[in-house]
């Protein structure tokens, strides 16, 4: 079956789609993105995803290509020609392209991609149900985490040494000690005391999409959550860690740098978050209000 990519107005075969050699995105990492679920042919939280996405472009003051009603347009036509049922599509904005010059240049049109792919979610699920590894690195990114922005040499380098250390994710620690995120997912711990921790939302971290979701959910589970950061030897004293993403829904994380996280295998928390996330994203994100509170205040 022949894919097609959105890029800038057209639907392009996948083999010739491209982007100028001076769009701002190649050079300077001057974009944002979003990656968002795809379940039954059907996006998951678009609206989270959205408003998330224009808090990125505000922050960076990128214009906003399209209205919000356009662009799910733009994104369910580019699911629907690609006959994705399950799966994740990818949609990048670039300030877009001019010569190459540091600051913005005036009144050049955004860049838009949006690429819808097919996954397969059997390798996922045999993740959770047996846990996966954790490494840690230093966090070495930028001071505006909260921002989707394309720029992700840190997040790739922290990925790799993962790879290299046959991992799933690598956790990200801050000068302090303190665990922010993963590379592509935020973290998670629950503590002796049955206590869900969960970083605040800072400029230290992405708000992510499940994070807000699963924050919800387990407050209807009546779970104690503390949103506060966590040391390393917090994670590895916890009864269960665990992961939130687009990509991983709820991931349980067993060890943590070769260390056991409680008793080594996927907790009874993580199990049941994985449940209602997975029921929620059936549901497409219906009952979920209030994206706005998902993310850092401007
Ligand atoms: N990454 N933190 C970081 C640094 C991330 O890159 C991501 C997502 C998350 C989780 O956010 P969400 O729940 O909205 O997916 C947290 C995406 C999946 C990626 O870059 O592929």
């Amino acid at each position: 079956m022949s894919r097609v990519v959105y890029v800038n107005g057209q639907y392009v075969p996948y083999g010739q789609a491209a982007v100028h050699v001076e769009d701002r995105g190649f050079q300077f990492a001057d974009g944002v993105y979003e990656v968002i679920a795809i379940l039954n042919g059907r996006l998951v939280d678009p609206e989270g995803h959205l408003v998330r996405l224009e808090r990125s472009l505000d922050e960076l003051r990128i214009r906003h290509p399209m209205t919000r009603a356009a662009l799910t347009v733009v994104l369910t036509e580019t699911v629907r020609r690609n006959r994705v049922k399950q799966g994740n599509i990818y949609l990048q904005i670039t300030r877009g392209a001019a010569r190459r010059e540091f600051a913005f240049p005036v009144d050049i049109p955004p860049t838009v991609v949006a690429i819808a792919r097919s996954v397969d979610m059997t390798r996922a699920a045999a993740n959770a149900a047996k846990g996966v590894a954790a490494i840690t690195r230093p966090d070495i990114r930028w001071g505006r985490c909260d921002i989707k922005s394309v720029g992700l040499l840190p997040a790739a380098l922290a990925k790799q040494a993962a790879k290299e250390a046959g991992a799933y994710e690598a956790w990200l620690v801050d000068r302090e000690g303190y665990v922010t995120e993963g590379s592509s997912s935020n973290a998670w711990i629950v503590t002796k005391d049955n206590v869900l921790v969960t970083r605040a939302l800072s400029t230290a971290i992405l708000g992510g999409i499940t994070r807000s979701a699963v924050l919800e959910l387990a407050r209807r589970e009546g779970l104690t959550i503390e949103n506060r950061a966590f040391t390393v030897a917090e994670a590895l004293a916890a009864k269960e860690a665990f992961v939130t993403s687009t990509t991983s829904y709820v991931m349980p994380v067993v060890s943590l740098d070769d260390r056991p996280i409680g008793n080594g295998g996927p907790g009874v928390v993580a199990a049941r978050l994985r449940a209602v996330y997975e029921a929620h994203a059936q549901s497409h994100g219906a009952g979920k209000a209030d994206w706005e509170a998902g993310f850092l205040a401007p």
